[in-house]
Formats: structure tokens, sequence, C-alpha cells
């Protein structure tokens, strides 16, 4: 699959590798986004409710196996794609965002085969990747203006509305003059949501954007995704299991490349009920008690750690049972699966 549009990239500097592609792509020929034009998933009819993922691997020139035949069926609302460093949740999300080309598996969203049409798939997606660049001196209104140019919002009138209404929307109104570049990372990722929201589209990526933020910043952004609606489908790549927690009613684990756990949050913890146990012990206690438990989190507290293990039995010893909760579900699950990615044969 070639991504290449054949635009100039003099008129796209703007951002990472992966930020380029998104300007370029948007600039080229793309009869889509602005509203009432053909092309734009609802504006053409199109069923764009459901993103099926069929068997999706992917393995890098270094023979890193980033995925492994994922499936999943990913509905409107707020999903939740949660994973350690390396899992392979970016190889994910760009192959969904049609960056890249997977080595075998299908791909549909609502009646575009992703794979067959990625033009149709870019029409309709908005994506914020995990490193977003942005040009060092513009202001924000006019960097969002110039992005929202290259996505086809060509009547200068509408163009400025829409521009207007996204920074309210993402709480950056006051900050429409600022130069981006001086933007905290909060702010950044504030814009990096407004610039994905360009050209109202049905599918929505972003990939850790809560990574580095500041707890309020995080709840800021948490308030400003859950507000992007429930008509759409938003997917949220993230390693916090608190993203999940307060956002997302359906989700999934990714690890080594697998998809080793999907469902609800409430769904999963259920399916621990019962079995996870806590007890609070003394640092020299930590060594003996790994080699006998199956030990899902060590939490330090001054001078002591909280240990949670499953177990279907009571373990005795002085655990104590506790409600499970989605981060014990977390640790339980890519403790029993690979931590490293696979290394194809
Ligand atoms: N372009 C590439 N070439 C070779 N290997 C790669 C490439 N991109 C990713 N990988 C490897 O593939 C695996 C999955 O990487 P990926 O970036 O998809 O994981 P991730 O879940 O997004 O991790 P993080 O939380 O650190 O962002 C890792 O082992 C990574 O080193
Ligand atoms: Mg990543």
């Amino acid at each position: 699959m070639t991504l290449e549009t054949g635009i100039s990239p003099r008129r796209v500097p703007l951002l990472t590798a992966e930020g380029r592609w998104y300007g370029r792509v948007n600039f080229a020929a793309n009869p889509v986004v602005n509203g009432n034009q053909e092309g734009r998933g609802r504006a053409s009819g199109r069923d764009l409710t459901m993103l099926e993922i069929k068997g999706l691997s992917k393995t890098y020139g270094n023979k890193v196996r980033a995925l492994d035949g994922v499936d999943l069926s990913i509905p409107k609302g707020m999903f939740g794609l949660l994973g350690p460093n390396g899992a392979g949740k970016s190889t994910l999300m760009r192959t969904i965002a049609t960056l890249q080309a997977p080595d075998a598996g299908t791909l549909t969203f609502g009646d575009i085969d992703v794979l067959k049409d990625p033009q149709a798939l870019r029409a309709t997606l908005g994506y914020l990747p995990q490193d977003f660049g942005v040009y060092p001196r513009m202001s924000a209104k006019a960097m969002l203006d110039h992005l929202a140019v290259l996505k086809g919002l060509s009547n200068g009138k509408e163009r400025k509305a829409v521009v207007t209404s996204l920074l309210e929307q993402t709480n950056l109104a006051q900050h429409a003059n600022k130069a981006v570049a001086s933007f905290s990372g909060g702010m950044r990722q504030r814009f990096g949501i407004a610039q994905a929201l360009l050209g109202d589209p049905q599918l929505i990526i972003v990939d850790e954007p809560t990574a580095g933020l500041d707890p309020e910043e995080r709840n800021r952004f948490h308030n400003l995704l859950s507000e992007i609606g429930e008509n759409v489908v938003v997917i949220l790549s993230t390693h916090i299991v608190e993203d999940v927690s307060d956002l997302c009613p359906n989700m999934a684990i990714l690890n080594g490349g697998k998809i080793v756990a999907k469902g609800s949050p409430g769904e999963l913890i259920k399916g621990l009920e019962g079995k996870v146990w806590a007890r609070t012990i003394v640092k020299s206690e930590l060594a003996g008690l790994r080699s006998r438990y199956n030990i899902i989190s060590e939490r330090l507290t001054v001078g002591q750690v909280r240990i949670h293990v499953v177990s279907d039995e009571n373990p005795g010893e002085g655990f104590e049972p506790i409600q499970a909760d989605l981060e014990d579900v977390y640790f339980s699950t890519i403790r029993q699966g690979k931590t490293a990615p696979a290394v194809a044969a």
C-alpha cells in the first residue's frame, strides 16, 4: 500500500512523520470532510457504527511480531485499548489509521474495507498520534485554520466558525492567539483533540493522549473525551488503567501483540470476583512470598509493601479478601501472558 499522495511536503511541514502524513492525506484530492460534501460517512448515508478487526498481524523487519492475530469488534462510544509499553498499541492505531499496512488480516469500518479503500477511511478519520508535533511559532488559531484548509474546509466563513467552536470546545479560546509551541503538555493534547475533530470524523483514534499529564489536566482531558459523543467510535490507547475505568464502556487489553482480554470493565472485574487477596508486609518478606504466591501487584507504602495476589482459595497467612478492580484485572492479565513482544521464528 502506498501512502504517498504527491503533495509537496513543503505545504505541510508541520507534524511528525505520522502527523505530516495526516496533513498530506487530507490535503490530497480528498472529496471529504466539509460537512456536506460527498464521501463523508454520515453525509453519504453510510453505516459507520462498527470497526471490525480480524486476524490482524504485523511483523517488523527486525522480526518483532508487534501484532499477532488481533480480533476486535469496536462499537460506537469510547473504547479503551490498554497495554504496557511495547504491547503493539501504536502499531494497531497506525494500522487502523491506514498509516501502515498489516501483513495479514482484515479491517472494516461499517461498509468501508479499510485496506482496500484507505482513502474512504481517511475521509472520516480523526487521529491524534502518540507524538504530535506542531508548528513552532504559529498561534493555535492560525494553525487550526491551516489544518482545516488541509482537511478540505475551503469556505473561509465556515472554517472560521469551526475553528472558533473547536477552540471553545477544547477550552483553548482564551489561548487562541498564543503559539502552540508555548502550550503546556495538557494544552497541546487538547489542541491535538481539536485538530482530530476537524471535519466531523466518525472514527477518532487517540494514542496515549494522557501520558505525562498532571492529574488536573488528565481530568480535563477525560471530560473533553467523554464529551466527544456517543455517536462516533473513539479508540483511546493507553497504559493508564484509570483512563479506561473512568471513560470506556468497552475495552481490550493488548500484550505482546495479542488481545489477552476484552469486554466491559465490569465484566472483566466480575471474572476476578472473590479471587483477589491483599496483605501488607515488610519488604524483607517479599522475596519469599513471591516464590509462593501469584503476586499481581506490589505497592510501596511508607516502609511497607501492599501486595495483591490472585487465588481461588483463601491463601491464609494474613491475607484478606478485597474487591477486585480494573487494575487487578490488568495486572493479573498481563502477568499471565507474555510480557515482551514475541519474536517471529
Ligand atoms: N517501525 C518499527 N520497526 C521495528 N520495530 C518496531 C517498529 N515500531 C514498533 N516496533 C516494535 O514493535 C513492538 C510494538 O511497538 P508499539 O510502538 O506498537 O507498542 P506500544 O504498545 O505503542 O508501546 P508504547 O506504550 O511504548 O507506545 C515493540 O517491540 C516495538 O519496539
Ligand atoms: Mg505507543
